[in-house]
This record gives C-alpha cells, sequence and structure tokens, in this order.
C-alpha cells in the first residue's frame, strides 16, 4: 500500500535575511523543524514525499521586481543558496520526491535548482506527477500551457490499475472562500477533468495555510495540508488502498517540550524613531540590531510589535507596510539567527487613527496576549514585553505577561537582562 508523507508552505529563510510579512509564519525555523521531519522519514520510509509549494519565503517586492536590482540579485543568490540546500536535504532523504513551487518562490533560482527533478515518479502500479503553476498577475493561478497539456494527458489515461497523486500548489476542490484567492481560475474545468478519469486519485495542495479535510469527490481524494511554517507545524501521512479509499493522520513536528520564549518588543520609539525619513522607510534606532542580537543570544524569539498610525505612512497601503518591515528586518541579516524574529502588525489604538482594509492586524486588547501564544506555540509564562507606552504594560501585566516599560532604546538593552534573568530562557532552543 503506499504510503505518502505530504507538507507544505515552509515559507523557509535560512540564506533569505528578514521575517516572513505575517508573523505566525516561523521561516527562520524552518531548518530546525527540517531535521525533525528527517528523523520522522527515516523511521516512517514513505514512498513518496510531496512538497505543495511555497518553499521559500522571498520578498514581495522581490517576487514582483519592485525592488532595487542590487538587492534583487542578492536575494536571488540567497534563495538559490535556499533551494540547493533543500534539494541536498530532499535527496539525502533517499525517498523518491516531488516539489511544486507556490507563489512565494522566486521562479528563475527555483527552476535553476528544482527545474533538473522528474516530475512524475511511476512506482509500483501507481504514479505521481508533480503540476507546478504559477500566479498571474492578479495572483490567481492557473494551469496552462504544457503544464495543462501534461495534466490533460494524464487524467486521459486508459490506466486504471492504481493510483494516481497530483501534486500542486493551488485548490482544485474543496472551494474555499479567502480574502487572498485560493482557487485555480481555472478549478472547475481541472475538476471535472479529474471526475471523467478512471484512476482514484489523491490531489494534494497547500497555500490555504489553515489546510481542510481530505475532502471526497466519487474517487477522487484533495487534500489541503495546513502550513508547516505555522505552530504547531504540521504534516500529513496517507495510505492509499486497493478499494480506491484512502486513510489519513495528520502529526505536528512540535510538542510540549519546545515551548519559545517569546520577547515582545514595541517598535515605536524603542526600535525605530517615530518619523519615517524622507523616502518612507522606518528609521532603526542606533541599538536596533543589538537589542535583536540580544534578545535572540539570551534565547527569546523576538517580536516587533508594530502600529499602523503614522499620518503619514497611510498612503502606502497595506503592501507597502510590509514591505517597509521587510526592508527594516533584512538590515538584522543572519544575526538574529536561528530564531529569527518576527513582526506583529498591531491595530492603531487612537480612535481617531488611520486604518488599512483587509490587514491581518492583531489589536491591542486583553486577550492579545494569549493569541500570541497560541500563534507562537508559547505560553503566558513565557513571554515577556518591552512597551514605552505605561497603558500597554499595564495591559500585558494585567495577563500575566512580565512587561517593562522604558524610556529609552539603551534602557531597553537593560529590560532583557532583566527578563532573561526572569524568565530564564535556555539559549539556542528557538
Ligand atoms: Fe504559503
Amino acid at each position: 500500500m503506499p504510503k505518502i508523507l505530504h507538507f507544505t508552505d515552509m515559507h523557509m529563510r535560512r540564506s533569505i535575511s528578514g521575517h516572513s510579512g505575517f508573523s505566525e509564519r516561523l521561516s527562520r525555523k524552518i531548518p530546525s523543524l527540517l531535521n525533525k521531519l528527517g528523523e520522522v522519514i527515516k523511521i516512517e520510509k514513505p514512498d513518496l514525499i510531496a512538497v505543495s509549494g511555497d518553499l521559500l519565503d522571498v520578498p514581495h517586492d522581490l517576487l514582483h521586481r519592485t525592488s532595487p536590482a542590487q538587492l534583487y540579485a542578492q536575494t536571488f543568490d540567497e534563495a538559490l543558496e535556499d533551494y540547493t540546500f533543500l534539494r541536498v536535504w530532499l535527496e539525502n532523504l533517499g525517498v523518491p520526491f516531488l516539489v511544486v513551487p507556490g507563489n512565494h518562490d522566486l521562479a528563475e533560482p527555483f527552476e535553476r535548482v528544482f527545474g533538473g527533478c522528474p516530475n512524475t515518479h511511476q512506482i509500483r502500479n501507481w504514479q505521481a506527477h508533480a503540476f507546478p503553476d504559477w500566479d498571474g498577475a492578479d495572483s490567481i493561478a492557473e494551469r496552462q500551457g504544457d503544464v495543462l497539456r501534461r495534466f490533460e494527458d494524464v487524467v486521459q489515461s486508459k490506466d486504471n490499475s492504481g493510483w494516481a497523486i497530483h501534486v500542486q500548489h493551488y485548490l482544485i476542490r474543496p472551494k474555499v472562500d479567502f480574502w487572498h484567492p485560493m482557487m485555480y481560475r481555472n478549478a472547475d474545468y481541472l475538476f471535472e477533468k479529474v471526475q471523467n478519469s478512471l484512476q482514484p486519485k489523491l490531489l494534494l495542495s497547500g497555500h490555504f495555510h489553515v489546510g481542510t479535510d481530505v475532502e471526497r469527490v466519487g474517487t477522487n481524494h484533495f487534500s489541503v495540508c495546513p502550513a508547516i511554517a505555522e505552530y504547531p507545524h504540521p504534516y500529513r501521512f496517507y495510505e492509499l488502498l486497493e478499494d480506491g479509499t484512502c486513510t489519513f493522520e495528520e502529526h505536528h513536528l512540535a510538542d510540549g517540550a519546545d515551548k519559545i520564549h517569546l520577547l515582545c518588543i514595541d517598535r515605536s520609539d524603542i526600535l525605530t524613531g517615530e518619523s519615517l525619513d524622507e523616502k518612507g522607510e522606518f528609521v532603526p534606532v542606533g541599538q536596533f540590531n543589538e537589542i535583536m542580537e540580544k534578545a535572540t543570544q539570551a534565547g527569546f524569539f523576538p517580536i516587533m510589535l508594530s502600529t499602523w498610525n503614522h499620518p503619514q505612512a497611510v498612503g502606502f497601503g497595506w503592501t507597502e507596510f510590509r514591505k517597509r518591515h521587510d526592508r527594516l528586518f533584512a538590515t538584522l541579516g543572519a544575526n538574529v539567527a536561528p530564531g529569527g524574529g518576527q513582526v506583529l502588525y498591531i491595530d492603531p489604538e487612537l480612535p481617531d487613527s488611520p486604518s488599512l482594509p483587509n490587514a491581518p492586524i492583531a489589536t491591542f486588547t486583553p486577550d492579545l496576549p494569549q493569541k500570541i501564544a497560541a500563534w507562537f506555540g508559547s505560553e503566558i509564562g513565557s513571554i515577556a514585553f518591552i512597551t514605552s507606552a505605561p497603558h500597554r504594560k499595564k495591559i500585558f501585566s494585567a495577563s500575566g505577561v512580565r512587561s517593562i516599560c522604558v524610556n529609552s532604546s539603551l534602557e531597553a538593552l537593560e529590560a532583557i537582562d532583566l527578563l532573561s534573568n526572569d524568565l530564564k530562557p535556555k539559549p539556542g532552543r528557538n
């Protein structure tokens, strides 16, 4: 009985500096998670490994080629290095694998590293196919060209003796309605083709980070695995049975032993100045790198709480806002490793502050520490907070978070010493 391991949406940043635009994607943690997954694979010995896209978390402005040429060239090289790391990791497992790109992958370096890998495996009487699709300018993906022709050939096959597995990034089914497009533009056409074909099939997708259950329609099984980049770092095993049914189990790489220690730090006044520079960029304080490095060395995972309430910045919109954070974190380079650091976008607190449409922003309410603990796989007792605002300290303290209010970046450095003594995180656990 074929046994398939499926994981997706790593959003890895190993050589790529900076952090993901979404706080819950623990991009810098992926290499250590892959070590753990490698151990699982050695024990479970799957027949196939399916990786359904978003291997890397390439910054948005690089994906859309709007950043300066020099920065693009540098990230291109970093992406090449990260893809090579992943290919070597996969090859060393000694298990056939299929990999497709996602909308956060950079096409050229991806093709250079994975372009030569087989996109079909015939194993005993079953076949597995990778369908690498890319999204268009409107962020909606469409299967087209050679990939579409190959898909049509595959589903028209007269051979119905065993299972067929399809690996793809976007969704054909189940239908998912989300603020960002999840489905193929031609999902209905692809679905119809799949339904009209003879073999029982398992169609593996990623992209929708919360995932879905396996949906069975006739002899076809559609599975959207949740993102491994997010706590508790899920992956799935499927067993394909002779009678055309399939069983699946979801497991997690996180276990109770690796609860991380989080250090939340206000951006404004502590990590960056209050004003933006003439180009509209954040201006990091002189101690920005030192604070982030010190937090990391003390065993904390640093989270920058960033509010969006600067009148000058409102015209940028949400995407530009994230790009500015990407660029700010890119200056941290590999020094904040392996734990990385993240931004948590916080709603403006002032009633007349401008707000962003459709932005996945957290609100500074008493339940925020509990939410942060859930997103990052921590617990209240393992969260610390450095703020410049007494009322914020009050909110976090009331929830049981060890909080310190400081007046300067220098005081923030001293606060890290105090907090690391109080909470005793173990350096290197992140
Ligand atoms: Fe993703």
